[in-house]
């Protein structure tokens, strides 16, 4: 098939060299010409485990391309829009100014029976108002609502095979072959066994949003038992093993720590509640916000915990190990590493961090932090050790090497990830969250 993706991001790039690599003949479009010539040079602009790879043989087998000239979707019949939805600057909703200019420039060249599909994430009613505009400037292209599920990190892995795909169609014929083509896209994955949920649009969109809510929400309850574990001396890793044995409630994503960040879950929920509030139902989803406020307070309870243990944040050397919001990803949006990184720093603490991926994009939004491109280097002098990002190189060091190089043995372990008696056993303070 011939394919057009809309946007070069994480979600974007990703998703074009998937489908070239599933066969399809695939040009990527995105505005921002050094993305463009990256990935052009079969570069990633970003990491994502297994993205190099695919984007070569893609490239070299002559069916992916990428170009800032919107022209080129006229070469295509199914068109993939996976601009970016981020947090606006006035509020909580969805900036949906790159999705409106997407369309507005592919309704100027897309063809009778051509099938637009967006993956973006976006308010419940946003598929909808598209469909009416597309139904004026061209009548015989169909909409189509296709929400991604890709983690960063398993990207590819999570693109090529779904655990489910979700169509939301119109009712009638332009529905039902909009689905068939999309059928044909996927055609390995639905061959495979993949789910496939024909629906609505309005519901195409409420699963992405809702997946994500349910997803932020048991982080945010373990989180908050991590609270009433630190006020009664329980241990919430035990508590996270013990109820996750519970097939209903099952074990991942029980993680207790400093809390989830990144490009979705933490502006995922608050557009949904912007979004329920609009429409009258704002009460439905008000347990969100206290998810966020959960999440939230995990950070400023490792700032508390820092100064705890050194008496004071003034003048004091923290060693931070992490940057982005989650390992195998140089992703720092809203992580919560660098936000515990700027804000120690804010109050005067001397920090030095590190990331194994993710110090280039640290560097641009927090400048009054210095960066170190190896943990012994992170940790030289410092009077706390913070780990915040549970990168295998990080959870592996050796407590009894790192604790040559420190003044003083105390680390705050943000994710609970390393082993509190090996770490005492060396002479460490060890400070887990919620244990
Ligand atoms: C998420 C969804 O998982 C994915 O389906 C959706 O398409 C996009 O948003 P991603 O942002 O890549 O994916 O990260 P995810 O693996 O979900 O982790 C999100 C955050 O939660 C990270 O900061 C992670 O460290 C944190 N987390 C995760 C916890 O704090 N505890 C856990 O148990 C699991």
């Amino acid at each position: 098939m011939r394919i057009s993706v809309i946007g070069c991001g994480y979600l974007g790039a990703v998703h074009a060299a998937a489908m070239a690599d599933l066969g399809h003949t695939v040009v990527g479009v995105d505005v921002d010409e050094a993305k463009v010539a990256s990935l052009s040079a079969a570069r990633a602009p970003f990491f994502e485990p297994g993205l190099p790879e695919v984007l070569a043989s893609a490239t070299a087998s002559g069916r992916l391309r990428f170009t800032t000239d919107f022209s080129a979707v006229e070469d295509a019949d199914v068109h993939f829009v996976a601009v970016g939805t981020p947090q606006s600057a006035e509020g909580d909703a969805a900036d949906m100014r790159f999705v409106d200019a997407a369309f507005g420039s592919l309704l100027e060249r897309v063809k009778p029976g051509d099938v637009i599909v967006g993956k973006s994430t976006v308010p419940v009613g946003t598929a909808a108002r598209l469909a009416r505009l597309v139904a004026e400037r061209a009548p015989e292209v169909t909409l189509a609502w296709n929400p991604e599920f890709l983690r960063e990190g398993f990207a590819v892995k999570d693109t090529v095979s779904p655990d489910r795909l979700v169509y939301g169609v119109p009712g009638g014929e332009a529905g039902e072959r909009a689905a068939r083509i999309l059928d044909g896209v996927y055609e390995r994955a639905v061959a495979a066994g993949t789910p496939v949920i024909v629906t609505d649009y309005a519901t195409a969109e409420l699963v992405k949003v809702a997946a994500n809510a349910f997803l932020a929400t048991k982080i945010s309850f373990i989180n908050a038992m991590a609270e009433i574990a630190e006020a009664t001396g329980a241990d919430v890793t035990q508590l996270a093993d013990a109820i996750g044995h519970d097939a209903r409630i099952g074990r991942r994503f029980l993680n207790a720590g400093v809390g989830f960040g990144g490009g979705c879950l933490p502006k995922d929920i608050r557009a949904f509640s912007a979004r329920a509030r609009e429409l009258g139902r704002g009460d439905a989803v008000r347990f969100l916000d206290e998810v966020d406020q959960i999440n939230l307070r995990r950070r400023a309870r490792v700032v508390e915990l820092v100064r705890e243990q050194a008496g004071g944040l003034a003048g004091v050397r923290v060693g931070v190990l992490g940057l982005a919001f989650k390992p195998h990803s140089d992703d720092v949006r809203d992580s919560p590493a660098l936000d515990i990184a700027m804000r120690l720093a804010d109050e005067g603490a001397i920090v030095t961090a590190t990331d194994p991926q993710a110090i280039e994009n640290a560097r641009r939004r927090a400048p009054k932090v210095a960066y170190a491109t190896s943990p012994e280097e992170a940790v030289a002098g410092a009077d706390v050790v913070v780990l915040i990002t549970e990168w295998p190189e990080f959870v592996g060091l050796d407590p009894e090497v790192i604790g040559r190089l420190v003044t003083r043995r105390s680390i705050i372990d943000g994710r609970n990830a390393l082993d509190p008696a090996a770490w005492r056993a060396a002479g460490w303070e060890y400070h887990g969250l919620g244990r």
